[in-house]
């Protein structure tokens, strides 16, 4: 069982998949590599919550099994409909194998396809019987790239279903096509988006949704961080203009980090018990664990709109889980600990290592001291000048830091690895600590 983050059972994960609340519980997929700690032929991994805060591990749910499957599973969506829970995602085969790792594509050459699986409990799928693909690789590659054309993400609109997949233009821009179908199995083209400058080269896990009466787009462009680092892909968000039966769609220029901590990627909502819009995210590690896995989510995070600014605040069960006050985070079990206090300008916290400090009224973080030799991975952190207070509340798992600045305005979230014990503050200002209930 896991709290609060969902961590790879052993061996790798990324991507959240399959997001859903369904039939009285959440259920969160993800992509699974089972044989070793690191990336290779993807499988759906299973987890199911009746909470968002503790989390069973259901094994295996979706594996390659057909010819435009052979080589993976990789990311998609989950809908109810009737009572039957359908999951779409992408199938990848390699034109040529690789002798010495059939695991890994040679130079790019894979084809993807679309693919649905359905079930009539969450829990059982059948690789074997279901027929599986529902739209061909493409042929033209005006409408999309047959190589990178992935991560389908299903929703009901108003006169039927659509779907959005994150793609590449010929002249190598991210980009967006729509689909929609009127029975989940057969698909239409509508219409593909694109933006000419400045948002990299392929468009991965996109995710459009609406909340608070906006229209929003969470996606993952990969050559968007130019600044050097190795990593160059990061999740972003914003406010968009979309026409459904068109399936027009205006990006702006400007955009949000989905995270300043820019670890997080892969995006993934749905809507919680309370119809409220959930999301969660796969934090990226440079480093197996001492207990040999790697890759794990965020928490859970309401998303919501005011003035025109996103927020994602903490899930209130994660909140809500942390009712034991504690004084040392000796005494916190698993799951962690909750830190609370106000920082103010000029101030400085440092959590085991990990600091925090507020310069200019944003907040920064360093976690030089807490994350190895991995020069080549970023090390300091900063949010935009923050504008609603003073407010931190920090959640503390041994691999994972999340910085909610005034409850979501800004978060900023960051892997790290061996985190002492000891917590100090400018001018020992009180810090409050919570644990999770013993259960
Ligand atoms: C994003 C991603 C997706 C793809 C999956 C493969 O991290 O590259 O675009 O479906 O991971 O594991």
């Amino acid at each position: 069982m896991d709290m609060i983050h969902l961590k790879a059972p052993g061996q790798w994960m990324n991507d959240p998949n399959g997001f859903i609340y369904y039939k009285g519980e959440y259920h969160l997929f993800y992509q699974y590599f089972p044989y070793e700690p690191r990336w290779g032929t993807m499988h759906w991994g299973h987890a199911i919550s009746t909470d968002l805060v503790h989390w069973e591990h259901k094994g295996i749910a979706l594996f390659p099994s057909k010819y435009d499957d052979r080589n993976g599973c990789f990311s998609g969506s989950a809908i109810e409909h009737e009572g039957r829970m359908y999951l779409y995602y992408t199938g990848v085969r390699y034109l040529e194998e690789n002798p010495e790792d059939i695991h890994l594509c040679q130079c790019e050459r894979f084809i993807s396809a679309q693919m649905m699986i359905t079930s009539d409990d969450g829990i059982h799928f059948d690789n074997i019987h279901d027929k599986k693909t529902i739209i061909s690789p493409v042929d033209n590659p005006m409408t999309g790239c047959k190589t990178h054309m992935r991560d389908p993400k299903v929703w009901k609109g108003k006169d039927g279903w659509y779907m959005i997949i994150g793609t590449r233009t010929t002249e190598d821009k991210g980009k967006l096509l729509f689909y929609k179908s009127l029975d989940l199995d057969q698909w239409d083209f509508v219409n593909d988006v694109s933006k000419e400058e400045n948002f990299g080269w392929m468009w991965e896990c996109p995710d459009y949704f609406e909340t608070d009466g906006q229209q929003v787009l969470v996606f993952s462009p990969m050559g968007i961080l130019k600044d050097g680092k190795k990593i160059e892909d990061h999740a972003i968000c914003t406010i968009v203009d979309f026409e459904e039966e068109s399936c027009s769609m205006n990006i702006p220029d400007e955009y949000q980090y989905f995270d300043y901590g820019l670890d997080l990627y892969a995006a993934q909502s749905t809507t919680d018990e309370q119809g409220r819009r959930v999301i969660v995210a796969w934090a990226r590690m440079p480093e197996v664990t001492k207990e040999n896995w790697i890759g794990m989510f965020c928490a859970p995070r309401l998303v919501e709109v005011k003035d025109g600014h996103i927020y994602f605040r903490v899930h209130p069960n994660i909140k809500e889980a942390f009712s034991r006050e504690i004084n040392s985070p000796k005494e916190a079990g698993e799951g962690g600990y909750r830190l609370t206090l106000e920082l103010l300008e000029g101030e400085e916290l440092n959590i085991g290592g990990y600091r925090i400090s507020r310069k200019d009224g944003r907040i920064h973080t360093d976690r030089r001291q807490v994350f190895g030799h991995h020069e080549d991975y970023r090390m300091e952190f900063e949010t935009p000048e923050v504008k609603e207070g003073y407010e931190l509340d920090i959640y503390v798992d041994p691999n994972l830091i999340e910085v909610y600045v005034n409850n979501g305005e800004y978060v900023i979230t960051n892997t790290v690895y061996d985190l002492g014990d000891r917590i100090e503050t400018t001018d020992q200002k009180e810090v409050r600590l919570f644990a999770v209930e013993k259960i």
